[in-house]
């Protein structure tokens, strides 16, 4: 058996949790490989919204395996605030729930790191999440992190102790007063206590060689779907650097955020909205500053799930586009949020971009909005409420033009429309 992808091929939030909710019961286990409490991926049904950071997007079912892979970094804190809200929805996480011995530790150091960075760069800020995903990827490389595993160690706290002091002496050379640097409202101190308590719901759960445990459930002919977080415009190698996230975000990063050979990945379903946002810092090329930015935003809930930061908004990017699904090899695109665009005359689509004002057609290095700009194409809007429709052959005819008109410009089929958040609002081509 192969192990299939979903991931997002702009800058995040495209609808990842949603898709892969609708997938679960297809498959036998849903892994994360990437990321960590950075993402926030929302699932809607029964009328109910639920969003998680760390935990896959299949654990609202009970038959499917949910495993956070070796590529994961977890914050016990954040972690344990997942599994409490899941029990008061009725779900019993450590029956599937299963978490990798090798994922990162994120410490309540990093997160002050996070923080520290951050205001050093002023202007220049990444706009991160200041979750420490930053921070605990570099101790990560560094080889100094701590593990999941770790916990289960006697010595675990002369190490915790031994990597917090490392990062105070960086931390206290930038000089700020710390005081003002709260965490969920509490002082750092009081924080790191409940830190500790929370690494005890950590060791409740199922803590495994997880990639001994995919491997296996391939060779029994289970089947997988890797869940991707952020997106591939925030990938540390590929994306709009330095305005990216810490970790490969890419298809071949399930590889080692699972310990998966190349040649058992399978289908790689990208995600894309119908338009493009971004939140924090950095190039976006085809971002509005006028009425229809403002109604992408307001139509779409553009507010991040995360850190409830307005989303900035803007056309549809086809050389991003094009790069992403290059980078990933994606099979199928699932185009989400066309329904946001609803009672829009016109949809445009930034075909190619102007590189001082030479044409391009592809995404280059000097990426900044300044040099950068790109050469619209304008499609009709449909002009119709499709929140409703449930049959391909009942979405408007411009609709159906302009997904027609992204299949023939990246030479991949779109095989899933959503048209709401809701788990039904989905149609499978
Ligand atoms: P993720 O990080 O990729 O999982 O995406 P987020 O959950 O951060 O953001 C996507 C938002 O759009 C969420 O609020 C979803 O409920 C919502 N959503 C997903 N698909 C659709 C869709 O087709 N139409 C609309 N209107 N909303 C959607
Ligand atoms: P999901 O999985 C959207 C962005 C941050 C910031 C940059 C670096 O929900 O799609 P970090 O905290 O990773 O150091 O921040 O990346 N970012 C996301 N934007 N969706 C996400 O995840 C993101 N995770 C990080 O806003 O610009
Ligand atoms: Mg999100």
């Amino acid at each position: 058996m192969k192990v299939d992808v979903l991931l997002g091929l702009q800058w995040g939030d495209e609808g990842k949790g949603k898709i892969v909710d609708v997938f679960t019961p297809k498959y036998d286990i849903i892994a994360r490989f990437q990321g960590g409490p950075n993402a926030g991926h929302t699932l809607e049904f029964n009328g109910q919204k639920h969003v998680l950071h760390t935990i896959p997007s299949g654990i609202f079912h009970n038959d499917t395996k949910n495993i956070i892979g070796n590529g994961v970094i977890l914050d016990p804190y954040i972690f344990d605030k997942e599994i409490q809200k899941l029990r008061l929805s009725d779900v019993q996480p450590e029956n599937n729930l299963f978490v990798s011995k090798k994922a990162h530790l994120i410490l309540p150091s990093h997160r002050l790191l996070d923080a520290v960075y951050e205001k050093s760069k002023g202007a220049q800020k990444i706009g991160s999440t200041l979750k420490g995903i930053g921070p605990c990827y570099t101790d990560k490389i560094s080889r100094t992190g701590l593990r999941v595993g770790d916990l289960l160690c006697k010595d675990f706290d002369t190490k915790y102790q031994n990597l917090k002091k490392k990062h105070f002496t960086i931390i206290e050379s930038y000089g700020y007063d710390l005081s003002d640097i709260l965490f969920d409202n509490l002082s750092f101190d009081e924080y790191e206590k409940q830190w500790m308590k929370c690494t005890n719901t950590v060791k409740q759960m199922n803590i495994v060689d997880s990639e001994y445990l995919i491997n296996n459930a391939l060779k029994a002919g289970q089947k997988v779907l890797a869940e991707g977080a952020q997106g591939t415009m925030l990938d540390v190698e590929f994306g709009s650097y330095p305005f990216v996230t810490s970790s490969n975000t890419i298809a071949s990063s399930v590889c080692s955020g699972l310990g998966i050979a190349p040649q058992k990945i399978g289908k790689v379903y990208g995600v894309f909205k119908a338009y493009c946002t971004r939140v924090g810092s950095g190039p976006f090329p085809t971002e509005l500053f006028d009425a229809d930015g403002q109604a992408l935003r307001d139509n779409g809930h553009e507010y991040g799930s995360t850190t409830g930061r307005p989303r900035r908004c803007g056309w549809l990017d086809l050389p991003a586009l094009k790069y992403a699904i290059m980078l990933n090899g994606v099979t199928d695109l699932v185009i989400t949020k066309a329904d946001v665009m609803d009672d829009f005359d016109y949809v445009k689509v930034g075909e190619k971009y102007l590189l001082e004002n030479k044409e391009l057609d592809f995404f280059p290095f000097e990426i900044n909005d300044e040099n950068l700009k790109p050469e619209y194409i304008s499609h009709q809007g449909w002009k119709k409420d499709i929140t409703k429709i449930d049959q391909i052959a009942d979405l408007p005819k411009e609709l159906m033009e302009y997904i027609a008109y992204v299949e023939k410009e990246t030479e991949v089929p779109v095989s899933i429309i959503s048209v709401g958040p809701d788990r039904k609002q989905t149609m499978i081509r």
